[in-house]
């Protein structure tokens, strides 16, 4: 017997400008015991080049983990660590910042509707200054599992009827899973009872709770409390959407910018070692 998760709070994306003049919309963005261990979730993309051209040039990181899942297009990136390469329509880039790098990211110009989501999770204060570590996975590398008539899921990290995400090894336990649900389909996913769980709508629009009483629509996310399951259901239209679930971290955040300490003292050496040329501790 499971206990389907219900909805606490619902919250619709908003236009923000980020990196170097990036037009985006951020989902959430803050250090709240809701979101813990997640702290960040932006969703870019345009069929104007013009508007994420100008990318994300060099900038640190320190303490935590971005994610970058593309759902159109490319995103070059480049870091201190050596690493290269370009993340394309369906890949996850999985970069746990941890002592610090320096990267950028770059969307190339695109024939057609970019788009791709960056989602950070935070890394507990004992793990934040180990060695940063990148783990690029190709599109072909993320399972999808059926697990019901109408259901499609890619398993980015957790597991779906026997399928296994290709991203293990995460302290937070995270679940990342791009859901479809074709018209008139329902799916039932257990999640671990105090987790975290966030249901972000991509596409489309339909249910993520058992009451169904607030349809939800692209662009708005529900947190989800109270349960060991989540239930969702397409009504008359497709529903697409992103299922993150982590165990919370429960620790203080000391947060400025790409970088986020447990005190306000690591937060300030962090910034001292930046304009010294030390902030490198793992030179790769
Ligand atoms: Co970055």
């Amino acid at each position: 017997m499971t206990t389907p998760r219900k909805i606490a709070t619902t919250l619709r994306r908003t236009p923000t400008v980020e990196g170097a003049g990036v037009r985006l919309h951020r989902v959430f963005g803050a250090a709240d015991p809701r979101f813990d261990p997640f702290l960040l979730l932006d969703d870019f993309g345009s069929d104007d080049p013009a508007d994420y051209l100008a990318g994300f040039p060099w900038h640190p990181h320190r303490g935590m983990e971005t994610v970058t899942y593309v759902l159109s297009g490319e995103v070059e990136h480049t870091d201190s660590l050596g690493n290269r390469g370009v993340i394309r329509s369906g890949d996850v880039q999985w970069m746990s910042a941890g002592s610090g790098i320096v990267h950028q990211e770059m969307p190339q110009r695109f024939d057609g509707f970019m788009r791709a989501l960056q989602l950070w999770v935070n890394l507990p204060a004992a793990l934040k200054m180990t060695p940063p570590r990148y783990r690029e996975v190709q599109a072909m590398a993320i399972p999808e599992a059926i697990p019901a008539a109408g259901v499609r899921v890619q398993v980015i990290a957790g597991e779906v009827a026997g399928f296994r995400g290709p991203v293990t090894d995460v302290v937070a336990e995270p679940e990342l899973l791009d859901v479809s649900l074709a018209p008139g389909a329902a799916l039932e996913h257990p999640v671990p009872e105090g987790h975290t769980v966030l249901a972000y709508v991509l596409e489309g629009g339909g249910f993520v709770d058992a009451e169904r009483d607030r349809p939800l629509r692209a662009g708005e996310l529900a947190v989800l409390v109270e349960g060991d399951a989540v239930r969702a259901a397409a009504d008359d239209e497709p529903l697409r959407f992103l299922l993150m679930a982590g165990r919370p971290l429960g620790e203080p955040v000391a947060w400025q910018g790409p970088i986020v300490m447990s005190t306000r003292a690591e937060l300030e050496t962090a910034f001292r070692e930046l304009s010294e040329g030390t902030f490198i501790k793992h030179p790769g």
